[in-house]
């Protein structure tokens, strides 16, 4: 089968412009093919931007253990709608994913009903160092350094110099201080609970800021590739100077948008781990995106019911789904003139797929996946709670008009999304990671 998208503006690795992209089943088989080569279906993508499709390294969809609030198709799902073509999704169901066969059951049940394509992190326990060093069909290691949703951490040094010492997989981290996190919280619980803005107060820039120095130390001493997730505050990225190609980091859109001003309005919707910081915070994640200090965007999405997210704090739930709405957000910052859409696409698609070494993801080029997103920049549309795709059905950025937006997802060379309507045939298929054939991350970044 082969797919022509004509004139679509196209975010090429080394230019944008106007060109051909042809598709051969699920591979790009070339850029302005000759005039006249066959194909069974032209797209006429006259007046839209054609993209990589947008690779979130950072999802929480609950399969298995908690699918009442998302599950492994209503996520992928999801991501169709918001151009997200491959998704990342971290250990924390129900069990967690502790070993090779837990890990290879999730793979299973993805294969049976994902529309885009996945790939799963291993976690790290305090008893697990073994299955961590032969763990394959992978991105990498997570470790929970700080405790969050569920009951996954690792905070003794012994056991992780072990991590880092032992294991060659990359390995990203959960950075809040277990011990400041609870001390703060025992002098907030004595003095009595106000709301849920008591969050930002327990999990402060204090907490994040003793956990990432902490993982990073590990990183520099040990030599081992680490990726730093939902960096919530400007204090973390003084620390990734001199990174010599093994560390890297990520922002979250909720970090980048929201602040504590928003309890006020938001409540519970914007409680997550991190907790959300100060407007300054908001900027200096910008600043080290456009300055690469930071490389990724990702989401942390993380669904929990609205009936759970309604309960006071502290027994209202952390996290908030974003899977959907995290490129018209970027590309709304696109529109106000905050970056470039070439960053956009280096911090959503190509930045994530060297991370984790992904092969044939993340550009538009020829004999890589065909995973694309055709977009719609001039589009402006409101984000409402009805509209969600993903399972919980509420975003926190329910009454924000946007202006850029997905039109159509093509994943493995196969539309599964366009204007408001799915394919929901399961054709998503696992990623595979060039680190299990030596990596190359620091050779070609
Ligand atoms: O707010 C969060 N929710 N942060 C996390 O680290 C986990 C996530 C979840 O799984 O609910
Ligand atoms: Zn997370």
């Amino acid at each position: 089968m082969r797919t022509l998208i004509q004139n679509a503006t196209c975010v090429l690795p080394t230019e944008t412009r106007q060109a051909d992209v042809l598709i051969e089943d699920s591979k790009i088989l070339g850029i302005d093919p000759p005039a006249g080569a066959a194909c069974d279906e032209t797209i006429d993508a006259e007046g839209l931007h054609l993209l990589p499709g947008i690779i979130d390294d950072h999802v929480h969809f609950r399969d298995p253990g908690l699918t009442h609030k998302e599950d492994l198709h209503t996520g992928s799902l999801a991501c169709a709608a918001g151009g997200v073509t491959t998704f990342l999704e971290m250990p924390n169901t129900i069990p967690p994913t502790t070993t090779q066969e837990i890990l290879s059951a999730k793979l299973d049940i993805a294969a049976s009903k994902c529309v885009v394509n996945y790939g799963f992190y291993i976690a790290a326990s305090t008893e697990n160092l073994d299955e961590l060093k032969k763990a394959t069909r992978t991105p990498g290691i997570k470790i929970f350094i700080g405790s969050s949703t569920g009951n996954l951490l690792v905070d003794d040094q012994d056991a992780l110099e072990a991590i880092f010492a032992e294991t060659t997989l990359p390995i990203t981290a959960h950075c809040e201080d277990e011990a400041t996190v609870r001390a703060n919280q025992a002098r907030i619980e004595a003095e009595g609970y106000t709301g849920h803005s008591d969050h930002s107060k327990i999990r402060n820039h204090e907490a994040a800021t003793i956990a990432t120095a902490r993982a990073v130390d590990l990183s520099r001493r040990h030599k081992h590739r680490f990726h730093v997730v939902h960096v919530s505050t400007a204090n973390e990225i003084e620390l990734f100077a001199d990174h010599g190609g093994l560390l890297t980091a990520e922002a979250c859109p909720h970090h980048l948008f929201f602040n504590v001003d928003d309890y006020d309005r938001l409540g519970s919707k914007v409680q997550m781990n991190p907790a959300i910081k100060t407007k300054a915070d908001n900027e200096g994640l910008f600043a080290a995106l456009l300055d690469g200090r930071i490389q990724v965007v990702a989401t942390d999405h993380a669904p929990h019911t609205l009936e759970e997210k309604d309960q006071p704090y502290p027994q209202s739930p952390s996290g908030l789904p974003a899977v959907e709405n995290s490129l018209p957000l970027m590309l709304d910052q696109v529109h106000q003139g905050n970056c470039s859409l070439d960053q956009v696409v280096s911090w959503m698609c190509d930045a994530p797929a060297r991370v984790w070494d992904m092969v044939g993801k993340g550009r538009i080029q020829e004999g890589y996946d065909a995973d694309l997103v055709l977009v719609d920049l001039a589009r402006s549309a409101e984000i409402r709670n009805e509209n969600q795709t993903t399972k919980c059905g509420w975003s926190p950025w329910h009454g924000k008009t946007l202006t850029g937006w997905p039109v159509r997802t093509i994943v493995m060379g196969r539309t599964v999304y366009a204007d408001g309507k799915f394919d929901e045939t399961p054709a998503g298929t696992e990623v595979l990671f060039e680190h299990e054939r030596g990596g190359f991350w620091a050779s070609t970044s």
